[in-house]
């Protein structure tokens, strides 16, 4: 196997981890704020089924909060809660409606997260949910002087057009309830598993195609060699075939080496580490178009 054939399949792999590696790199409020007691959660992702008249209509996905109970995995187990607006709809004073187990939907904005769910718990509502001043989700996460931390109710945003449809229906239908729970994400993701099968495929096919062109062109030799020089055949020979035994056993290593190396890739996700890699594919690169051009203009 050309080590260059490999060096060139890694720039590809290479470009794809490094957009991702950058996605991974923006920094959110929620890289500031620690973790404390009572605000620990991971942020999942929630579902949210909306129920009108006792008919599921329509889903939809918002991000749970760093504070709170965990939630409900199956969504068969997660209890119908019927949902009420906010009076006032930023929820960050008593509501002046009545709320008797209801989840609640507020705005964001005037007060903290933290504050609002205090609120909503202490108003007997059973969940709240927050809708967003923007189009996308937003992590909520503690204050920095909110020291201690208690919520007992599950504080979900939503995107500002779900919390917009979401309110549409409340006003035309007399009875919406929702559902909300966070299904677990399996330990391997199978998409992970064929990424990873792609690419090892793709590195023992060109392994094997170069090692099968080498033996080709070693055949095509011998062949020359033989109108001349009967003896030296069979050095020849075994000469070639030494030469695809090493091929196979630089594929295998280099399919670990190379699974080692986006796990060390996934783990580490730094930016020195991507810089460090960056030069070296450079360097390999290089070398592997200088080959080509050689063969080329040969
Ligand atoms: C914040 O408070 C102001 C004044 O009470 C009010 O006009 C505004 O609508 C509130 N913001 C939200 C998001 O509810
Ligand atoms: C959304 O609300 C937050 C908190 O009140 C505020 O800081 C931010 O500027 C608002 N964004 C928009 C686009 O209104
Ligand atoms: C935290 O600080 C904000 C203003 O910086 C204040 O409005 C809020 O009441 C404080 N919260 C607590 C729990 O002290
Ligand atoms: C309101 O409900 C009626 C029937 O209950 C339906 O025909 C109409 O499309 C609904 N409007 C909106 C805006 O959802």
């Amino acid at each position: 196997m050309d080590l260059r054939t490999v060096l060139l399949y890694s720039h590809f792999a290479l470009f794809l981890s490094t957009s991702l590696v950058f996605a991974g790199d923006i920094v959110h409020q929620d890289d500031i704020a620690p973790k404390k007691p009572g605000c620990d959660n991971n942020f999942v992702l929630v579902k949210v089924p909306i129920w009108l008249d006792g008919v599921e209509v329509t889903q939809f996905v918002g991000i749970g909060a760093r504070f709170g109970p965990t939630l409900e995995s199956q969504e068969k187990r997660a209890d119908q809660i019927i949902v009420s607006l906010a009076d006032p709809p930023d929820c960050c004073s008593t509501p002046r409606n009545k709320l008797t187990g209801e989840a609640i939907l507020v705005h964001r904005g005037n007060c903290s997260f933290v504050t609002k769910a205090k609120v909503a718990e202490a108003a007997g509502a059973s969940a709240l949910l927050i809708i967003n001043n923007q189009t996308d989700l937003f992590k909520m996460v503690c204050e920095k002087n909110e020291t201690v931390v208690d919520v007992g109710i599950p504080v979900v945003m939503l995107p500002q057009d779900a919390g917009g449809s979401l309110k549409v229906s409340m006003k035309n239908s007399s009875h919406v309830s929702i559902q909300i729970y966070s299904p677990k994400r399996p330990l391997v993701d199978v998409a992970e598993v064929f990424l990873w099968l792609m690419a090892v495929g793709t590195v023992l096919c060109a392994s094997y195609w170069s090692a099968w062109s080498a033996r080709e062109a070693a055949i095509e030799h011998d062949k020359l060699l033989k109108d001349g020089f009967d003896e030296h055949l069979t050095s020849d020979t075994h000469h070639s075939s030494g030469l695809i035994e090493i091929n196979t056993a630089s594929a295998i290593f280099f399919v670990v080496f190379a699974s080692c190396f986006l796990v060390m890739l996934y783990k580490l996700m730094s930016y020195w580490f991507i810089e460090i890699l960056v030069v070296v594919f450079c360097i390999g690169g290089v070398e592997g178009l200088q080959t080509c051009l050689v063969a080329i203009l040969a």
